[in-house]
């Protein structure tokens, strides 16, 4: 039997961002075994997964983290000694419309294996040693900042505190790791009850945890509920693009990829019980993000650039819908020495480039196929 230096277990992998993560660590690290636990939601796909799935570090476990006898058994039989924790519900427009299952998923499960995994440490000779619960939260915790212009600058105006010299902000203040937090919607509120509940488990218990809170990422396997990929979709079949409100709420973008990055030079290199703020120093008001997106589907697609600009449709505003967000991720570039790889118009070309290269992968999500998936391929194992 194979012996790993190793034994990750990363919850989520089948979503977005953890399929990014799973597929770095398992190509990365052939001597960890990864073990990606993943309920299999909506938003679960293991076709995100397609080119990892036989190798031999890796193992897929289907199972839900509110399944607390469950976490404990998964715990023993793969001597789990790290963890990364990115299971969760993460859509804000179905929070608003069901809570419940965002407090379930996101609070409950969070403590479910925060649990699980404190009494099998606990229980192991060398206890915490050597040991990480590593979870990924959201600048979403934080809440809402203003559009507010620094005086005698008139907006847009450049950051000092990025490494990009070409940044953009919509306002002076932005997201620390020690802002107070403030969540508006059931999404970040559940986002924010679990942040909590990780770091009493350091302080009751000793456990080693990390914190970290990113910003928006848009890339490649997004499911096509989230602005970009719903929206690059929608143009492709010349469908109506829903903008709430006016368009000017303001995001933080960060291309996936370089999120996996950051949580790799984390999940080795962060200091015990510390907050990394993740993000790009890349804001943009939606409209904008938009008209982007249009011209390059347009390009890419062969049509004038811009004349699907009519498919913008301003509908009702989202309830109680964050004005802006924009992060400071100072302390994770200086004390880690990670930055972004991509600028944000090479991130759009490249994850417009994928979604129109992958239209099988779109279908199978959009017509519901992608969940027979795990039946063709794991089912009796
Ligand atoms: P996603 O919705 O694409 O994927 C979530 C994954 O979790 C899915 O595979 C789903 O099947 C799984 N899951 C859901 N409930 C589960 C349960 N009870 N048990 C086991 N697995 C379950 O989400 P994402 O966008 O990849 O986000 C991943 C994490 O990163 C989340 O914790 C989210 O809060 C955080 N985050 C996301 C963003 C973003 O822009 N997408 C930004 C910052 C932080
Ligand atoms: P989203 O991708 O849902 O991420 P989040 O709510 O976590 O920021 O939305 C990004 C922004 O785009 C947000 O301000 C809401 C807006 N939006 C629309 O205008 N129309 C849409 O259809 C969607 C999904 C989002």
């Amino acid at each position: 039997m194979t012996t790993f230096k190793r034994n990750i277990l990363i919850t989520g992998g089948a979503g977005f961002i953890g399929s990014h993560v799973v597929r770095l660590f398992v190509n990365k690290y052939p001597e960890y075994r990864i073990i990606n636990l993943d309920k299999l939601t909506y938003a679960g796909n293991l076709a995100n997964l397609k080119d990892i799935e036989n190798q031999p570090n890796y193992v897929f476990v289907k199972a839900d983290i509110c399944d607390y006898e469950k976490m404990q058994e998964l715990m023993e039989l793969y001597h789990v000694d790290g963890i990364i924790h990115l299971a969760a519900e993460s859509h804000v427009d179905r929070s608003i419309k069901d809570p419940f299952t965002f407090a379930r998923t996101n609070v409950m499960g969070t403590l479910s294996l925060l649990q699980a995994a404190k009494v099998y440490w606990e229980g192991l000779p060398e206890k915490y040693e050597g040991k990480r619960f590593y979870h990924i939260s959201t600048d979403e915790v934080y809440g809402a900042l203003e559009m507010t212009h620094p005086e005698g600058i008139e907006p847009p105006f450049t950051t000092t505190a990025s490494s990009s010299e070409h940044h953009l902000a919509y306002g002076k203040d932005f997201f620390y790791e020690d802002t107070k937090y403030n969540p508006h919607s059931p999404y970040s509120a559940s986002k924010a009850s679990s942040d909590h509940f990780v770091r009493a488990f350091h302080d009751t218990y000793g456990m080693p945890t990390i914190v970290t809170n990113c910003s928006n990422n848009y890339g490649p396997y997004q499911f096509p509920e989230k602005l970009i990929p719903l929206f690059i979709n929608n143009i492709r079949h010349r469908k109506p693009l829903p903008v709430y409100g006016k368009g000017e709420n303001v995001r933080d973008w960060l291309y996936v990829e370089d999120h996996a990055r950051a949580i790799d030079v984390i999940f080795h290199n962060g200091k015990t019980a510390e907050t990394y703020n993740i993000g790009g120093f890349n804001e943009w008001k939606n409209i904008d993000i938009i008209k982007v997106v249009i011209n390059t589907v347009d390009r890419l697609l062969g049509r004038k650039e811009g004349e699907d600009m009519d498919l913008i449709t301003y509908v009702t505003d989202r309830l109680g819908h964050d004005m802006r967000y924009a992060i400071d991720s100072t302390k994770l570039q200086k004390e880690l020495g990670w930055e972004p790889s991509l600028q944000f118009e090479e991130g759009i070309e490249k994850t417009v480039r994928w979604y129109l290269d992958n239209q099988e992968w779109m279908d199978n999500v959009t017509s519901g196929d992608y969940q027979k998936y795990y039946d063709s391929m794991y089912k009796g194992r």
